[in-house]
């Protein structure tokens, strides 16, 4: 790798950063966070001579959001990462004195090219897409003396300078941009085409105005949109921002003459305000990936002090089935299992039942028979006096998945204020998860949704407990330690 001396001090400080934080029992280990500082969304993934480049939103200079610049970090396998420089800085050019906001990477016939949003001043100024070139490998980037490239359409009303988050696909030899954008005081995507990335003309609204008028009212902006084919339909996903959402859907439709006819949707991560703003990417065994940020719940202040916020899931595999999306974690993260737990055919009754296995980065597979019991699951990061836990709870009569973390700090504001559900309906009485616990994360899969939280309990909180209302069976529990990604990382 061919890197110039700064370069090289950048790594070794990242490194030494990275090393700095290592014993936060609320830092992930084997989820992708920033060496220190503010991360938010994916950016930019691409595959690239076999390997996959994660790009993300970040703030190197303090934990909390900032000029974004774009953090660079490559992996072989997409489990363990490496640190790679900051690709993407804000400067004094016009266009992104306010930030380099999102935008993808595409491979322009061998020319690794960023699409992203310029933001010309501060968080309210003007929004454009931009370029950026990078080298072979991916290390040095030169922003298009020409930028931007594209801009709001003129006769459109576009409210509070929403115009961003390009995604950019190719399609019989033609390029295509959706940006996403505010008017009339709702969020929709607009399509664009260019023969050469550097002109664009304007087509028209992705979804037709009089069906997108016909939609819910959610998100009076939309972020971070990514149109792509699976199965024999068409998924749009976008994040819902506003006053008080912040989450992303799929909508799943027909796309034929260059726009889109949704005909459902849904939640994309049953978490709230936890799973923001992903990216996909198609890779070349032909899964569509999907990473997310994975959003603080903690003061501003606690993360200040920190000196790290936000994680990047690793990708989810997406498919589709009756019109629904349904996400799975990768195949690969099986290779970070190390030590084995197991407890089979086991009968609880009403209350906690504490078992023989601890940790903050554990993978839990589980599969429970109601029995008489109307509630039971699962209690992750339990303090020994059972002051505090992520509680993992299915309730029958409501037809609800839900995930809460109780504590006593979680009124100072340090913790989010709902519990996360999910509707769920068990097939044969039982419940079948598959948990990724990682510091101050949870990953909660069943039946191909996804339901993701963030907890903050004490070091010491660590035990793993099943809990019911009444009789409840325990067909099988696994559980796995998980490996650090980070020990050994130093592979340049
Ligand atoms: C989503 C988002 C994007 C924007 C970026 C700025 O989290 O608001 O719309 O490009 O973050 O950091």
């Amino acid at each position: 790798m061919d890197l110039t001396d700064a370069q090289k001090a950048e790594l070794s400080s990242a490194k030494a950063r990275r090393e700095s934080l290592a014993a936060d029992p609320q830092r992930p280990t084997y989820h992708f966070a920033a060496p220190t500082g503010w991360l938010n969304d994916p950016n930019g993934l691409i595959q690239w001579d076999g390997q996959y480049h994660l790009f993300y939103q970040h703030n190197p200079h303090a934990a909390k959001w900032g000029p974004p610049y774009w953090g660079h970090a490559v992996s072989d396998d997409l489990v363990h990462w490496k640190d790679l420089p900051i690709a993407l800085t804000p400067d004094m050019s016009p266009e992104d004195a306010g930030g380099c906001w999102s935008g993808c990477a595409v491979n322009d016939n061998g020319v690794p090219t960023f699409v992203y949003t310029g933001v010309e001043t501060d968080r309210t100024g003007k929004q454009t897409t931009c370029l950026a070139f990078g080298d072979g490998e991916l290390l040095n980037w030169q922003k298009y003396e020409q930028n931007p490239v594209a801009r709001w359409p003129k006769d459109l009303n576009v409210i509070r300078n929403a115009y961003r988050d390009p995604y950019v696909w190719r399609e019989d030899d033609t390029w295509y941009q959706v940006v996403v954008t505010a008017f009339d005081d709702r969020g929709q995507a607009l399509l664009y085409r260019s023969q050469d990335l550097k002109t664009w003309d304007y087509l028209h609204p992705l979804i037709p105005q009089e069906l997108r008028d016909a939609l819910s009212d959610e998100g009076s902006i939309w972020e971070c949109p990514n149109f792509f084919a699976l199965g024999d339909k068409h998924v749009l996903i976008v994040s819902l921002a506003g006053e008080c959402l912040q989450y992303p859907v799929a909508f799943i439709g027909e796309y034929r003459d260059y726009q889109f006819y949704p005909e459902s949707m849904g939640r994309v991560d049953h978490g709230y305000h936890c799973f923001y703003a992903p990216l996909t990417m198609r890779d070349d065994q032909g899964r569509m990936l999907m990473w997310g940020w994975l959003q603080e719940q903690r003061s501003g202040e606690a993360q200040l002090s920190a000196s790290w916020s936000g994680m990047i899931s690793p990708p989810r595999v997406l498919s589709l089935e009756n019109n629904t999306l349904k996400s799975e974690p990768i195949e690969e993260l099986k290779s970070l299992r190390q030590e084995h737990f197991q407890v089979e055919k086991l009968e609880f009754g009403k209350g906690l039942k504490k078992l023989d296995l601890k940790g903050r980065a554990l993978e839990l597979t589980l599969s429970l028979n109601f029995k008489e019991a109307n509630e039971a699951g699962i209690v992750l990061a339990l303090a020994e006096d059972e002051s505090e836990g992520l509680y993992i709870l299915y309730n029958r009569e409501q037809g609800s998945l839900s995930a809460e973390p109780r504590s006593p700090n979680r009124e100072e504001g340090i913790w989010s204020s709902r519990p996360y559900t999910c509707p769920l309906e068990l097939e044969s009485n039982t419940l079948n998860l598959r948990i990724f616990l990682d510091g101050s994360v949870a990953e909660i899969y069943a039946q191909g949704q996804c339901l993701t939280c963030r907890l903050y309990p004490d070091k010491s909180s660590q035990r793993v407990a099943l809990i019911s209302d009444g009789t409840t069976y325990l067909e099988k529990l696994e559980a796995w330690t998980m490996k650090n990604i980070w020990s050994n990382s130093e592979r340049l």
